[in-house]
């Protein structure tokens, strides 16, 4: 495995019982990269983060992972943040067990762009966007070279999506991290990923990089998803003011 690939997956399947929710799935991710798994609820993206941080077993395939350290954003932030701790509570148990040494919870919100005000709130007292921002900022307490980020901007509304897509962006750069980003609208990740794959059914349908994939999709499932990125970009547009039609890749 070439040292520039931080994960390399080869012919992955999972089940559920008789059920198979990965059919055998091949992608790689590049050191510093950011890789975008797209498709619509069910089609088995999250089995496929869950299974690649060992939280579901693989029946078959190869996981092959060069990196020290791989955390994981999971798919509902508000959710998955204990409402009986407060975020410096959070942040704080998650440094003991596996911080690194100057890491604190002030350090870890500066990272995310969260005032230190936050600390001694509970998820409860804080919004979608914030809430998101605090589950990063526990992903990165052991400072990760990979991140997979499951859904990270599905619950926020559009405005707010903007603003953590951004973060993920500067945090790249920033951390030089890699970053597997799972999304089931190609909107998300059309300006994010410099590769994406098409996921349905358990399969990739399509793959390439994001210029490859918007135009040149190889299925039909990747056109429709196509087809609803100008909707999303006109109800911009409409929200901005101006009615265009705007068809931007
Ligand atoms: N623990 C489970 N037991 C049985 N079936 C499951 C389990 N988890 C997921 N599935 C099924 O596997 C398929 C893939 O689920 P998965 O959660 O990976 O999809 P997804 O692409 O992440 O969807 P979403 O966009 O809704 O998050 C679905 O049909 C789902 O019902
Ligand atoms: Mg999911």
């Amino acid at each position: 495995m070439s040292e520039e690939i931080v994960l390399e997956v080869k012919g992955l399947r999972v089940r559920y019982g008789d059920f198979e929710a990965v059919k055998g799935v091949d992608f790689t991710l590049e050191k510093g990269g950011i890789l975008g798994i797209v498709g619509e609820s069910g089609s088995g993206k999250s089995t496929v983060a869950r299974t690649l941080i060992g939280l579901q077993r693989k029946s078959s395939g190869d996981v092959h992972v060069n990196a020290k350290s791989m955390q994981m954003i999971f798919q509902d932030a508000v959710g998955s943040l204990n409402p009986r701790m407060t975020v410096r509570q959070t942040l704080g148990e998650v440094l003991k067990v596996k911080g690194i040494a100057d890491a604190t919870p002030e350090s870890l919100l500066e990272l995310v762009g969260l005032s230190t005000a936050v600390l001694d709130q509970y998820p409860r007292e804080l919004s979608g966007g914030q809430c998101q921002r605090v589950s990063i900022a526990r992903a990165l307490a052991c400072r990760p070279e990979v991140l997979i980020a499951d859904e990270p901007v599905s619950a926020l509304d559009v405005s707010v999506q903007a603003r953590i897509l951004n973060l993920i962006r500067e945090l790249r750069s920033k951390l030089n991290l890699s970053i597997l980003l799972i999304a089931h609208d190609l909107a998300v990740v059309k300006n994010v990923c410099d590769r994406i794959c098409v996921m349905e059914k358990g399969v990739f349908v399509d793959s390439g990089t994001a210029l490859d994939v918007f135009t040149n999709p190889k299925s039909d499932y990747t056109k429709r998803l196509i087809s609803a990125v100008p909707d999303v970009d006109r109800a911009l547009d409409e929200r901005s003011g101006s009615l265009a039609l705007k068809r931007s890749y």
